[in-house]
């Protein structure tokens, strides 16, 4: 198939726009074309072929076709790691078209894809190919009469279903730490940003990936997402994205083969600040806490609470950074913050800033949008919001904080464990004993001290509570990617006696 042509700010871009399947892009089976849009225009960027349940079947046969091929058994751990490591060559060399294609796509602005999007699925691609040939077992020789040893074999066939906050790191995420462990995959990308992915899977190609092993089918949730959760030859399943899809991936899997199942889900993750803390240091990276990426972000900051003797203090520089940060259109040059991702993300978040009105929280900060056609939503502060309110228990996904007093820490881990979820947390303080005492205290799979939103490929990223199931990241990640079998050969063991004592 034929690839197009995108004009994006002045720049070329070439990207295939069909299914992936063993290494060749392929029109769907039923047809069909659906497009993606720009959210900084709400215009149409391009059509791409869009999957169905058939071209999940057809991508699930080619995967475990190359699953089982004699050609992958034999296909050296280092080779692996020699391909990721090509993977990761290219995408610096063609760094310029991954932002543009991840720019135009999501709304993010080129400081922050540049700097993190970028640089972290290139990053997690290189620490994942470093593990290719360390994956090893264990051996036992004090088990009397037996030897016995572990290894860590492939799971098989990934189906692995990815969002749109964070496309090509949520693609690098998936694919690697799958591929590094010897496993073939199936991915779909998120239907409002499909892009990054087609064209990795160009460099897939070109990084000399086994044709099969890493296969893509774009579509929707509800077909294609659905149909590789309840798929009957698919071993494992890792998602990111909401509770809600979270819970039909897992009652899918319930339904059909059991396939393994890791959850990302979403967060309302609390920010403590301490009187003791640095008030600049706290101020700066509470706002990275929501700015990043505004607020699409499942670990953001949404719950600020603040040590009454600083709160005003606080308040103060906080509302200050949030009005200094400029909205608009994220090709704009002096942009700090883009449009959000989607009209349906636009008018819930919105909702959100109505319902906190409603419910009688002050909105202290921003909550209007600086309208025309983009989804633009401007910084947002709620002071006075109460535990039971919606804003205050439930996942925004925007630029949206609730900020509150505490009295003593006693006090404050309680309120920060007052949720459903548990993907992290954050405290400013300069006591180092407190800082050790609080973040044991809470019920976060990830905690900062003195930071905000601080998230690296080499260390286990993932959630208690109803914000998922398993750690991706890190060497916790190859947990999620290998069977570990377990070998028992005779060294003299004589069978137990039969028949009646
Ligand atoms: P979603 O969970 O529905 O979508 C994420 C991915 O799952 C997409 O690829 C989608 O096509 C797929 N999907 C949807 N329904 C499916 C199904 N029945 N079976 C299999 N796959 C399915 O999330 P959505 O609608 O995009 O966003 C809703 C909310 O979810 C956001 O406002 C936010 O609160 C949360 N969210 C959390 C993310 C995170 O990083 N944890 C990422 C994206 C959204
Ligand atoms: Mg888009």
């Amino acid at each position: 198939m034929a690839s197009t042509t995108l004009k994006i700010n002045g720049r070329d871009v070439s990207l295939p726009t069909g299914i992936f399947i063993n290494g060749e892009f392929r029109k769907a089976i039923g047809g069909k074309t659906f497009a993606t849009e720009n959210p900084s225009t709400g215009e149409e960027i391009v059509k791409i072929q869009e999957g169905q349940a058939e071209d999940v079947d057809e991508a699930v046969r080619v995967a475990r076709k190359v699953f089982r091929s004699k050609e992958w058994a034999a296909f050296p751990a280092a080779d692996r790691a020699k391909a990721l490591n090509k993977l990761a060559d290219l995408m610096e060399e063609h760094f310029e078209d991954l932002l543009a294609l991840e720019m135009i796509d999501t709304g993010k602005t080129r400081t922050q894809a540049a700097n993190l999007d970028l640089p972290g699925s290139i990053g997690t691609i290189r620490y994942f190919a470093g593990w290719c040939d360390k994956i090893y077992g264990q051996s036992n020789f004090g088990v009397p009469g037996v030897f016995g040893y572990t290894k860590r074999e492939a799971v098989g066939v990934c189906g692995q279903i990815i969002p749109w906050n964070f496309p090509l790191l949520m693609f690098s995420w998936k694919i690697a730490p799958a591929f590094t462990c010897g496993n073939t995959v199936v991915i779909k990308s998120a239907e409002t940003t499909p892009l990054t992915a087609l064209y990795m899977c160009e460099l897939i190609n070109k990084a000399g990936f086994p044709a099969g092993s890493v296969n893509l089918v774009s579509g929707y949730g509800k077909t294609v997402g659905a149909a590789i959760a309840h798929h009957m030859d698919v071993d494992k399943v890792a998602f990111t994205g909401s509770t809600v899809t979270g819970r039909a991936i897992l009652k899918a899997s319930a339904a059909s083969n059991l396939k393994k199942v890791t959850l990302e889900l979403g967060g309302k993750s609390p920010n403590i600040v301490f009187a003791d803390a640095d008030l600049d240091q706290a101020v700066e990276w509470s706002v990275w806490g929501i700015h990043m990426n505004y607020g699409q972000t499942c670990h953001a900051g949404t719950r600020i609470y603040v040590h009454e003797d600083i709160y005003d203090k606080f308040l103060e520089g906080y509302t200050k950074a949030l009005k200094a940060i400029r909205v608009g259109d994220n090709f704009g040059g002096k942009t700090d913050q883009g449009p959000h991702n989607s009209k349906v993300q636009y008018d819930k978040i919105m909702g959100y800033i109505e319902q906190g009105k409603k419910e009688g929280a002050t909105l202290h900060l921003g909550g209007d949008s600086d309208g025309g056609k983009g989804y633009f939503i401007n910084p947002t502060i709620f002071t006075d919001v109460k535990p039971d309110m919606k804003i205050m228990k439930e996942e925004i996904f925007g630029p949206v904080v609730a900020i509150s007093k505490f009295k003593d820490e006693e006090e404050v881990i309680e309120l920060a464990n007052d949720t459903t979820y548990g993907l992290a947390a954050g405290i400013f303080t300069r006591d180092y004993e407190r800082a050790i005492r609080v973040t044991s205290a809470l019920k976060a799979g990830t905690t900062w001290v003195n930071l905000f939103n601080f998230v690296h490929w080499s260390m286990p990223f993932g959630g208690y509570k109803e914000s998922g199931i398993g750690r991706e990241c890190g060497d916790a990640a190859l947990e999620n990617y290998t069977e570990i079998k377990t070998v028992y050969m005779n060294m003299g063991a004589r069978a137990p006696p039969v028949g009646p004592s």
